[in-house]
C-alpha cells in the first residue's frame, strides 16, 4: 500500500480524476484528495471523499510528510504556472512547494494555452526540477479545437503512478488463492463449533498479493474484517466448504491456507434448533479433512503452497517444523498464539517463516507488514532463490 496525495485543479477534465481516484483506491492505496477552489466548480470534494473513503483532512501536514507521491490531475495552465514560480496561494500549491517526494502531473488545457511560450517555459522549468508531466494527449478539445491539450486517460496515469510507486506487479499474471477466517461447524440450525480467527492475516495476504498485481481469490470463512477491493471472494463457512473451494483451485500458482479450519465437526447436526431441556447434551465431534495435506498431495511443479501453524508453548516451533516436513508445503508461517497481543483477533503478529531457504523470524509488527514479508518469501521461492 502506498500513500498518494491526489491534487485536482479546475478544468473540464476534473471529472476524470474521479476515475483515477477509484483506480488508486482499488489498488489498495490510501488517497488524500486535495482540490483547488477552482476544481470545486467542476467536481465536489464530497465525490472524492466518498471514492477515497476518507474525509479531507483538516491538517495536511502528516499526509504531506508520509505521502509517497503527489499526483496532480488535471493540472491547469494556471496551477502549472504557479508551481513553476513557487506560488503558494492555496492548499495544493502549498503542497507543491512543501512536498519532497515524486510529483506526477497531467496537464490539461486549451491547445493555444499549452503552446504559448509562457506555458512552454513553465513546463520546462517543472521538468528540470524532476516533476514529471504526462501528456497532454492529442485530440478533440472541449472548445471544439484539435491538438494537444486533453488530459491523458486515468488508466495511463494510474499505470505510471504504479511504476513510480514501485508497484508494477511483481506477481502480475500469477493466480493466488488464499483461504482466510475461521470455519463454523453447525451443531444445529443456530449453534456452531467455531474458533477465534478474525480473518485479518489472510485478508492482509490477499490484499498484498492483489497490490503486487496477482489475480486473487479469497476463500473466506466468516471473517470479521472486510475483504479487500479487487479480489474475488468465495464464501466458505464450513471446513467442507473451504476444502471444496480450495481444491477446485488447486492449480493456482500460489495457494495460501491461512484459514483456521476446524479439525472437528459435530457428527449429526440437527436441522432445526434443538430446544433446551434439563439433560446434558453430548455432542460427538468427527474429524474433518485436512485441506492443506490434500493440497500438498496435489501440489504441482512450480506451485508455492503456504501453510500456517498456529501453535503455543515451548515446542511450538518444533511442531511447525514437523508440519513443513509432513504436509509437502513450501512455506510455513509459524505464530505463537499463546503470546498476548499477537495472533488470534489481534492486529499484530509475530511470525517465523519456515521454508527450504531456512528460517526467518519476523519481529512483532502489523499483520499487513507480516503479509509483505510472507509474499516477499513467496516471490523468492517462485523465483527459485
Ligand atoms: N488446515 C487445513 N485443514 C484442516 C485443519 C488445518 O488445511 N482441517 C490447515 C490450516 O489452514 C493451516 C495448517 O493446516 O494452514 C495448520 O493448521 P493447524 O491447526 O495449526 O494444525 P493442524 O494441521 O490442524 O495440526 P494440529 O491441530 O495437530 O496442530
Amino acid at each position: 500500500m502506498a500513500r498518494v496525495l491526489l491534487g485536482v485543479t479546475g478544468g473540464i477534465a476534473a471529472y476524470k480524476a474521479c476515475e483515477l481516484c477509484r483506480l488508486l483506491v482499488k489498488a489498495g492505496h490510501e488517497v488524500t484528495p486535495v482540490l483547488t477552489p477552482d476544481a470545486e466548480r467542476f467536481v465536489t470534494a464530497h465525490t472524492f471523499e466518498a471514492l477515497a473513503r476518507s474525509e479531507a483532512p483538516r491538517d495536511l501536514y502528516p499526509h504531506l510528510v508520509d505521502a509517497d507521491l503527489l499526483l496532480i490531475a488535471p493540472l491547469s495552465a494556471n496551477t502549472l504556472a504557479k508551481l513553476a514560480h513557487g506560488l503558494a496561494d492555496n492548499v495544493l500549491t502549498q503542497l507543491g512547494l512543501a512536498f519532497r517526494g515524486p510529483i506526477l502531473a497531467a496537464p490539461a488545457m486549451n491547445v493555444r494555452m499549452w503552446e504559448h511560450p509562457a506555458t512552454r517555459a513553465n513546463a520546462a522549468a517543472l521538468a528540470e526540477r524532476g516533476i514529471e508531466l504526462l501528456g497532454p494527449a492529442e485530440g478533440e478539445l472541449a472548445e471544439g479545437e484539435h491538438g494537444p491539450g486533453r488530459m491523458v486517460e486515468p488508466e495511463e496515469l494510474f499505470a505510471r503512478a504504479q511504476e513510480l510507486l514501485g508497484q508494477t506487479g511483481r506477481l502480475a499474471g500469477k493466480r493466488v488463492v488464499v483461504s482466510a477466517g475461521g470455519t463454523r461447524e453447525p451443531i444445529d440450525l443456530v449453534r456452531f463449533v467455531g474458533n477465534r480467527s478474525s480473518g485479518r492475516m489472510g485478508v492482509a495476504v490477499a490484499a498484498e498479493a492483489r497490490r503486487r498485481g496477482a489475480d486473487v481469490t479469497l476463500v473466506y470463512a466468516n471473517g470479521a474484517v472486510p475483504a479487500p477491493e479487487g479480489v474475488d471472494v468465495v464464501p466458505a463457512p464450513t471446513a467442507a466448504d473451504v476444502g471444496r473451494e480450495m481444491l477446485a483451485r488447486a492449480d493456482a500458482d500460489v495457494v495460501v491456507m491461512a484459514a483456521a479450519v476446524s479439525d472437528y465437526r459435530p457428527g449429526n447436526p440437527e436441522d432445526g434448533k434443538r430446544p433446551k431441556d434439563k439433560e446434558p447434551w453430548t455432542i460427538t465431534l468427527e474429524p474433518t479433512d485436512d485441506v492443506l495435506a490434500e493440497l500438498g498431495r496435489r501440489k504441482q511443479n512450480g506451485q508455492i503452497l503456504v501453510g500456517f501453524a498456529a501453535e503455543g508453548g515451548a515446542d511450538g516451533l518444533e511442531r511447525a517444523r514437523g508440519k513443513l516436513a509432513n504436509k509437502n508445503g513450501n512455506l510455513f508461517v509459524y505464530n505463537d498464539v499463546s503470546q498476548p497481543g499477537v495472533g488470534f483477533e489481534a492486529e499484530d503478529n509475530e511470525i517465523v517463516l519456515l521454508s527450504a531457504r531456512g528460517e526467518r523470524k519476523i519481529g512483532r509488527r502489523s499483520k499487513e507488514e507480516c503479509a509483505v514479508a510472507i509474499l516477499d518469501e513467496v516471490e523468492a521461492l517462485l523465483g527459485g532463490d
